[in-house]
């Protein structure tokens, strides 16, 4: 699976509704960075990149979009139209988002500061990245299956 749909508590009744995020309640990470993104135009492309470290829970609080995400491997579409949901991507993923509604509004929960130095921007590169840890995974294992 390259992501989770995690599906938050709502409180509310008929007059409103309220989720509510904190730490050690539940929460894959300690949130260290909250940003919000809206006003992106329908078929505009965001993202374009996969992070080596950081993890993201991203919701949209308003209208819809739809994340595509890759491993190297395969690629999976996702729509987010819910507020009561998070969609918790880890690092090594690449995502683009796009088809936003016009009253879109994501926001993102962050468990890095803000670190360029962290994204991967080319996708060339993601893939080599991808197959590099797969070698190395795969080399671990073996020699833990030699020594067993
Ligand atoms: P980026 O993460 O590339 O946007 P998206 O994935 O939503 O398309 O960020 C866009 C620009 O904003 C980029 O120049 C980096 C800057 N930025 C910050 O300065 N701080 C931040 O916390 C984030 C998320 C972005």
């Amino acid at each position: 699976m390259l992501y989770n749909l995690l599906d938050f508590t709502v409180r509310g009744d008929h007059q409103g509704k309220l989720v509510v995020l904190e730490k050690n309640s539940g929460f894959p990470f300690d949130i260290k960075r909250v940003y919000y993104i809206w006003g992106t135009d329908k078929n505009v492309i965001r993202g374009k990149h996969a992070h080596k470290k950081l993890e993201q829970v991203i919701v949209c609080t308003s209208g819809s979009c739809d994340f595509i995400l890759d491993d190297g491997n395969t690629r999976e579409t996702v729509r987010l139209d819910n507020p009561s949901q998070g969609l918790y991507i880890k690092h090594n993923i690449w995502r683009e988002f796009t088809n936003f509604s016009s009253d879109c509004v994501l926001m993102v929960l962050a468990s890095e500061y803000y670190d360029e130095s962290d994204y991967i921007r080319d996708y060339q590169m993601f893939l080599n990245e991808t197959k590099k840890h797969s070698a190395l995974m795969s080399s671990q294992i073996k020699k833990r299956e030699k020594n067993d």
